[in-house]
């Protein structure tokens, strides 16, 4: 078998666009509105949105990877890349949704599900800054950051020192070798 399952390949993509855009555009463009601005309230439905599609998105993706079939890797890969790979994979998991996990840990600490969704009046709180939730999903998005750089060098290995072209593995395409 040479390609992770269409399904979970489908779910990589998506997940890895959806994560980078709120990471890198969505995130930061939503902590520059200070909360009394008129566009915070939009701008905060749609990363809640946003983030809990994520959410759904990466537990299928989990999913998809538990219930299928992985393509075996190369006999010959190196034990440090062995371990480096292993690592990171967990980690990706496992920032991704600790990120959605403190996203909702801000909303529920600041009654935003009520605000944003429930037709409640009540107004956003000065600041999310003396959240606890908000501060560790700070931390965690830079975390991420971090972790998906070193995805893509992992990657810029594989494909231009080993040129082993293992990107054909989480692309569509026939299964079997
Ligand atoms: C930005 C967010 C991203 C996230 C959250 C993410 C997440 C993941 C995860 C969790 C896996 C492991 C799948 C498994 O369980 O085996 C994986 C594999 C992989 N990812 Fe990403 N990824 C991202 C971006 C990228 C990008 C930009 C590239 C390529 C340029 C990439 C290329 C790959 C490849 C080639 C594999 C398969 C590795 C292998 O078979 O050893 N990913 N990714
Ligand atoms: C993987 C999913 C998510 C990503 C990548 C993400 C990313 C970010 C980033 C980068 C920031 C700005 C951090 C900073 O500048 O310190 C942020 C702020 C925030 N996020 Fe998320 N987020 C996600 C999910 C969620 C979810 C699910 C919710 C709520 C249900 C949420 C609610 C918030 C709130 C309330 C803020 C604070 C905005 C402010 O300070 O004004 N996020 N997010």
């Amino acid at each position: 078998m040479k390609r992770y399952h269409p399904l979970l390949v489908a779910f990589h993509w998506l997940v890895a666009i959806m994560v980078l855009v709120a990471l890198v555009v969505g995130g930061p463009g939503l902590a520059e509105l200070k909360n009394s601005d008129p566009q915070k309230l939009t701008a905060l439905i749609g990363h809640m949105v946003w983030g809990m599609v994520i959410g759904g998105l990466m537990l299928a993706f989990l999913a998809t990877r538990v219930f299928s079939r992985k393509p075996p890797y190369a006999d010959a890969e190196h034990p440090t890349l062995k371990v480096g790979r292993k690592f990171t994979h967990v980690a990706l998991y496992v920032l991704v949704l600790a990120m959605v996990s403190s996203g909702i840990g801000i909303a529920l600490s600041a009654d935003l599900f009520a605000i944003a969704f429930g037709g409640s009046e009540a107004p956003l709180p000065a600041s999310f800054n003396d959240i606890p939730a908000r501060t560790i999903h700070g931390i965690i998005a830079t975390l991420l950051l971090l972790l998906i750089a070193f995805h893509l060098l992992g990657w810029a290995y594989h494909q231009f020192v080993l040129k082993d072209h293992l990107i054909s593995r989480m692309w569509f395409g026939r299964r079997s070798s």
